[in-house]
């Protein structure tokens, strides 16, 4: 509750979408999830002592949004690395290296789903990306150790489609006609965890275009066109991500 709180009061202050700023862990989930994950006899160190060997990850890690989370735990704070790697005392101890007492949680998304258990809903809507499926990874979009976890950042929109043309080349162009839309991301038109739309479209109709072309639509001869499906369908604007033959995106 007195998250939600905070909640409100910067949404209201500050009057941005900061809406996953403040997550309510289930710290009883949490914990059995450590716990299975702990490596038998093993303390948890901080990160300190994780710092000595693995300074990158450290460094880049101290801007990260999980850097700020803190786990309460019978009695210790369990943060850093370690809230994902488990207790790390006896692979320290051991001078570190692969596969020595340490928990990799390598791709698989459970671990991420101890603190973000709306994605594992997300993830199972009927058009997804085949994460659960094992086919690919948080991972794949997001930078555990990144001093940002999302694949975008405050300035750059363009860093979330980079993401994405790792593996969707042909939406990356260049077009001879590009569509603007683009550059506000490809979150504009898809949520890329999952959707009930498929394509994983915000929307499978109309308004997923009229939020930016509401004049065009409406008017004129080419409002009653919208009659006749939606923008994208047919023999209309198919080259939605960019075209190299049609200004209007027809092909
Ligand atoms: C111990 C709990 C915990 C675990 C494990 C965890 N997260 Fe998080 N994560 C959080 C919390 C809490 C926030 C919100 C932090 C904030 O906004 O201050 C967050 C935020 C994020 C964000 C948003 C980052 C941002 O800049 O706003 C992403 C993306 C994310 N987590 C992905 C992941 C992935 C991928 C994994 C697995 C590799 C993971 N998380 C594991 C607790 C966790
Ligand atoms: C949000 C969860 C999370 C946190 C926090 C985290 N890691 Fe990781 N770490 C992972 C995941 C997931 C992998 C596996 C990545 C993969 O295989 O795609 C990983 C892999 C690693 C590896 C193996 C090499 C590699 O990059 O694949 C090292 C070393 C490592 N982490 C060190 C650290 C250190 C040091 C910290 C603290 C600064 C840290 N991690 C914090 C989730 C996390
Ligand atoms: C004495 C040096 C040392 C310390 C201290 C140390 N590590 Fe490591 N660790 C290593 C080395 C060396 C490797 C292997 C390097 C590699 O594969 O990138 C490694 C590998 C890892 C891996 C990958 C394991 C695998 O099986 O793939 C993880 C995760 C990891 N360390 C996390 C941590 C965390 C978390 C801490 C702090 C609690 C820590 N390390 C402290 C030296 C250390
Ligand atoms: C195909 C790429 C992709 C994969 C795979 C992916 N994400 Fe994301 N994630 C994104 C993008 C893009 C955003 C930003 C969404 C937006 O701005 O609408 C995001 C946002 C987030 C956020 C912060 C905003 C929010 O919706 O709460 C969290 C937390 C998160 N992802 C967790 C995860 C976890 C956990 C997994 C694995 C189970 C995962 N993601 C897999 C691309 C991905
Ligand atoms: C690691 C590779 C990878 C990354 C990165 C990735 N995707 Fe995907 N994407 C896939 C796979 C695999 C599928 C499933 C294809 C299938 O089922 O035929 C898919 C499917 C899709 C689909 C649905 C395609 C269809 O025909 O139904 C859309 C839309 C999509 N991705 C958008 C994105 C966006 C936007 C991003 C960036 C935020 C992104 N993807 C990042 C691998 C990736
Ligand atoms: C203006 C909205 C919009 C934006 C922005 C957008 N898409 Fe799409 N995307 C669509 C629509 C609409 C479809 C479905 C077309 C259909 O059903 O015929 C689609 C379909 C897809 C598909 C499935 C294959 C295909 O072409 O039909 C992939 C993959 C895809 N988009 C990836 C991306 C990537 C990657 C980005 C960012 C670079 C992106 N999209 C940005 C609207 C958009
Ligand atoms: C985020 C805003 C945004 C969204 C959403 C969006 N567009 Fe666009 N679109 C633009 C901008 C900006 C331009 C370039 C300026 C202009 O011509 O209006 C453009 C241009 C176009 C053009 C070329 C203009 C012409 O002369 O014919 C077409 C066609 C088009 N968009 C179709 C679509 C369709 C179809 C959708 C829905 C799938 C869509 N747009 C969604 C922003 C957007």
């Amino acid at each position: 509750m007195h998250c939600k709180k905070i909640f409100l009061a910067i949404l209201i202050l500050a009057a941005i979408p900061l809406f996953s700023s403040c997550r309510e862990m289930d710290t009883e989930v949490l914990t059995k999830v450590l716990k299975d994950h702990q490596m038998e006899g093993a303390k948890y160190v901080g990160s300190k002592t994780c710092a000595m060997c693995h300074e990158k990850e450290v460094r880049n890690f101290k801007l990260a949004a999980h850097e700020r989370v803190t786990i309460p735990m019978e009695g210790i704070k369990v943060e850093g690395c370690e809230m994902c790697h488990g207790p790390g005392s006896l692979h320290a101890e051991n001078g570190g290296g692969k596969g020595n007492k340490i928990i990799n949680p390598g791709k698989n998304p459970e671990m991420c789903f101890a603190c973000h258990m709306e994605k594992k809903a997300e993830f199972s809507l009927p058009h997804h990306h085949p994460v659960l499926e094992g086919h690919m990874s948080c991972t794949d979009c997001h930078d555990p150790h990144g001093a940002n976890a999302r694949p975008w950042s405050a300035t750059s929109m363009a860093d979330v489609n980079e993401q994405c043309f790792k593996c969707h080349k042909q939406q990356r162009g260049p077009f001879a006609y590009e569509h603007l839309a683009l550059r506000e991301g490809c979150t504009t038109c898809h949520k890329v965890h999952g959707s009930i739309n498929d394509k994983m479209l915000t929307s499978r109709d109309t308004s997923l275009c009229t939020r930016c072309h509401a004049d065009t639509v409406i008017v004129g001869e080419h409002a009653s066109r919208i009659r006749q499906g939606t923008c994208f369908s047919g023999e209309c604007h198919v080259a939605v991500h960019g075209s190299n033959f049609d200004k209007h995106l027809r092909y």
